[in-house]
Formats: structure tokens, C-alpha cells, sequence
């Protein structure tokens, strides 16, 4: 990264950081709605190299790219972007440096930057490859307005803080309605643990997970199938998740036991809704249930059912899943898998499934096979590991 910034715009950046993409292991569609989530922070990364600028123009220029080679590098005035400026990749740098400047106010930071990027995230994956870019953005630029006012406000940012910056660009910049899980687990990921994450308190706790350990692998299988979470999907079960916490007079769907979930139900009106709810409300409890086994040290072979019944859920009450997803979790699970779901909002994207390393290749080979048989373009099957949260490299 160094290299190539230095070819770019002719001298050796202030440093390089990065940010990692995520996975989920349950706890899906619940962020937004006060509830439970248990991500990981997986290996593969963002990275960005950047250093103070001449002029008051901030460039970003990439690395990676499609057939076609990168896109152009893209120019902003840091000091006056405001949302609706930019669109497309670049809005999730300048949203985070319009983010930056909102949490901090008029920042006596470098008037201009020089940013090169780079991910290893695959885009559309339901990795959350934009999170990665915006909390590697968002370390390397505080760390640059550090650099320049080691004792002004950005000396306090915490994590917690950057995670919650990278949020707004997603949200108030970018426009996608998502909650809090991504960019936390961006930030405070950690290796060989889980994320558990409350997101109403916005308190956590590291639980350890070591599959290998147990002879186990956690495969990613990148469908390759469309997934747009600007969509109007995401931000309707959002919005019904909304209405129905209205309606039913409490603080959030958390607040609903699965003891009382039929009573409950009951007072809403749609089928529909009815089925949202439920979703939440026992997804939330998967999660717990989940969590009680890793601190009791527990065979993980013991999470299989609970993961199944996590996709299960969101393919039949919160209707997410897309065939690609659906054939991915079957044909896997027929494979031997322990368990396998979804990961990450859906419409396409990503299916995880935990396999006993010697049934890894066999059922990477199921799900290719099944792929194939439907006409499907191939999937990509990695393993991944938990990794460490967004830091700096050089
Ligand atoms: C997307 C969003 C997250 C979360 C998941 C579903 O990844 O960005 O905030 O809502 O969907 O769990």
C-alpha cells in the first residue's frame, strides 16, 4: 500500500490502517430493533493508506476493481461536503469524513487528504465490505487530525465513538437504513472471539470461539447472487419491525418473552407483522441460547440446531433468504454440515456453515454441485477465522 501511494501522489504516506469485514453468526435482523447480535470480525480486510494533502481538495483513489480496472479517483472539499454531494463508492469516505466533522465540529485537522484504498472484502457479499471501508477510513482520518491537534476532541474518540461515525455515513450519507452490528464489529472485533453485542445498550462482551479447536471450521459461501441493501427491502422489514414495537406499547421486541409470544401476537393485526415479530423475538432467544453454550464450554456441534433454526426463521417468517441463500444452507446441511444459515441482512449474499473440518471440502463440493445443477454461476467457499478490529498497520 505504501508503494503504491507513494507512485501515486509522490511521497511516503502518514501511515496505513485497516478495517475488517464481518460475519455474523446469529442474531440476524435484530440491530435495529434494540436486540442480540454475535458477529465476528473475519480476516479479510480494507486497508488505507493516506497523509496530509497540498490545497484544500481531498482525493481518494483505489486499488481494486472490476474487469475494467479501478474507477478514477475522486476528488471532494473536506471542509464543505454535505450529504447528496457524492454517490457510489466514494460517498462512503466523504460520509465519513462529513460524519468526522459533524461528531467533532469544525476540526482544526489537515485541510485536505490524500487516501489510497484497498479490500479484500468482497463487494455485495453480505461481508459488510462498505463498513470495512468506512471504519478504515474513519481510523486513519482521526488519526490524521490527531497528528495535527494531539490535544484537541479527537483525542477522545473511543471505538465505540469511530464505530458510531462510520454508522452515520452509512446512514445519514449513503442512505441505507442498517443498524448497529457492522461497523461495531468492525471496530472491536477480536481474535478468537465473538462480538455480543447488546444493541440498545450499546454494551458488549468478547466470548471466545475457536472452532479449530473443536475440529471444526466456519466456511463463508459467497453466493454471488445480487444484494443491494439500499433496496427497498431492508428498510420495509425495518419499518414493519418499527410499527409493530408501536403498536404493541413496548420499549423493544427484546422486551417480549418467547413464553408470551402468543398472547402477544396476538394483539397484532397482519399476518404478516405477526410473523416479523416472531422472527425477532425468538432470534433474540437463539442468541442467548447460543451464548449459554459457549460460556458453558459446550461441544460447539451443540450451536447446529440453533443456526438452522436462525435461517429457518428468517426464510419463512422474516422472508430475506433468496434462492441462491436457500440452496446454499440445504445442499450444506445435506453435505453434513453441522448447521448453516444465512449471514448478514440477506436478498443475497453470504450462507455460513459450520462443518467438521474433514466434511469441509465434501460439502464446498455440495454446494457447487447443487449451484451448477440449477444453473447458478459458482459460489465462492472460504473458511474464516475471528479476527482483530480496525488498527493501524505502519
Ligand atoms: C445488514 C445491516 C446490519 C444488520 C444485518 C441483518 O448487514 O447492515 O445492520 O441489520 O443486515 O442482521
Amino acid at each position: 500500500m505504501a508503494l503504491a501511494y507513494r507512485e501515486r501522489y509522490g511521497e511516503d504516506p502518514a501511515g496505513c490502517w485497516r478495517a475488517p469485514g464481518r460475519v455474523n453468526l446469529i442474531g440476524e435482523h435484530t440491530d435495529y430493533t434494540g436486540g442480540l447480535v454475535l458477529p465476528l470480525a473475519i480476516d479479510h480486510a480494507c486497508y488505507v493508506a493516506a497523509g496530509p494533502a497540498p490545497g484544500t481538495r481531498t482525493t481518494v483513489g483505489t486499488l481494486w476493481g472490476g474487469d475494467d480496472g479501478p474507477p478514477p479517483p475522486v476528488s471532494f472539499e473536506a471542509g464543505h461536503i454535505v450529504p447528496g454531494d457524492l454517490t457510489g463508492w466514494a460517498a462512503y469516505v466523504a460520509g465519513v469524513v462529513w460524519a468526522l466533522r459533524e461528531r467533532l465540529g469544525d476540526v482544526p485537522g489537515p485541510p485536505a487528504l490524500n487516501l489510497l484504498i484497498d479490500s479484500e472484502v468482497p463487494v455485495g457479499a453480505g461481508l459488510s465490505s462498505s463498513a470495512a471501508l468506512e471504519c478504515a477510513v474513519a481510523v486513519a482520518v482521526t488519526a490524521l487530525v490527531r497528528d495535527v491537534d494531539p490535544e484537541g476532541p479527537a483525542r477522545d474518540l473511543t471505538p465505540l465513538d469511530l464505530a458510531l461515525v462510520a454508522k452515520r455515513c452509512e446512514n445519514d450519507f449513503v442512505g441505507a437504513p442498517t443498524g448497529y452490528m457492522d461497523q461495531l464489529a468492525s471496530m472491536l472485533g477480536r481474535p478468537g472471539h465473538l462480538l455480543y453485542l447488546d444493541t440498545r445498550s450499546l454494551t458488549w462482551e468478547h466470548v471466545p470461539f475457536d472452532p479449530a479447536a473443536g475440529g471444526l471450521q466456519l466456511l463463508v459461501i459467497d453466493t454471488r447472487a445480487p444484494h443491494a441493501l439500499v433496496d427497498g427491502e431492508y428498510a420495509v422489514r425495518r419499518a414493519t419491525c418499527e410499527q409493530a414495537t408501536r403498536m404493541l406499547g413496548v420499549g423493544a421486541l427484546r422486551d417480549i418473552g418467547v413464553a408470551d409470544l402468543v398472547g402477544v401476537l396476538a394483539r397484532l393485526p397482519q399476518e404478516m407483522m405477526r410473523r416479523r415479530v416472531r422472527h425477532v423475538v425468538t432470534e433474540n432467544e437463539r442468541v442467548r441460547a447460543v451464548v449459554a453454550l459457549l460460556r458453558a464450554q459446550r461441544d460447539l456441534r451443540a450451536l447446529g440446531p440453533l443456526l438452522n433454526a436462525s435461517h429457518d426463521s428468517l426464510r419463512d417468517d422474516f422472508e430475506v433468504t433468496v434462492p441462491h441463500l436457500d440452496v446454499a444452507v440445504d445442499a450444506a446441511r445435506s453435505a453434513g454440515a453441522v448447521g448453516a444459515r444465512i449471514t448478514g441482512g440477506g436478498f443475497g449474499g453470504s450462507v455460513i456453515a459450520l462443518v467438521d473440518a474433514d466434511r469441509s471440502e465434501a460439502v464446498a463440493t455440495a454446494v457447487r454441485e447443487a449451484f451448477a445443477g440449477r444453473g447458478f454461476a459458482p459460489p465462492a467457499v472460504f473458511p474464516v477465522s475471528p479476527g482483530a478490529g480496525a488498527g493501524r498497520l505502519s
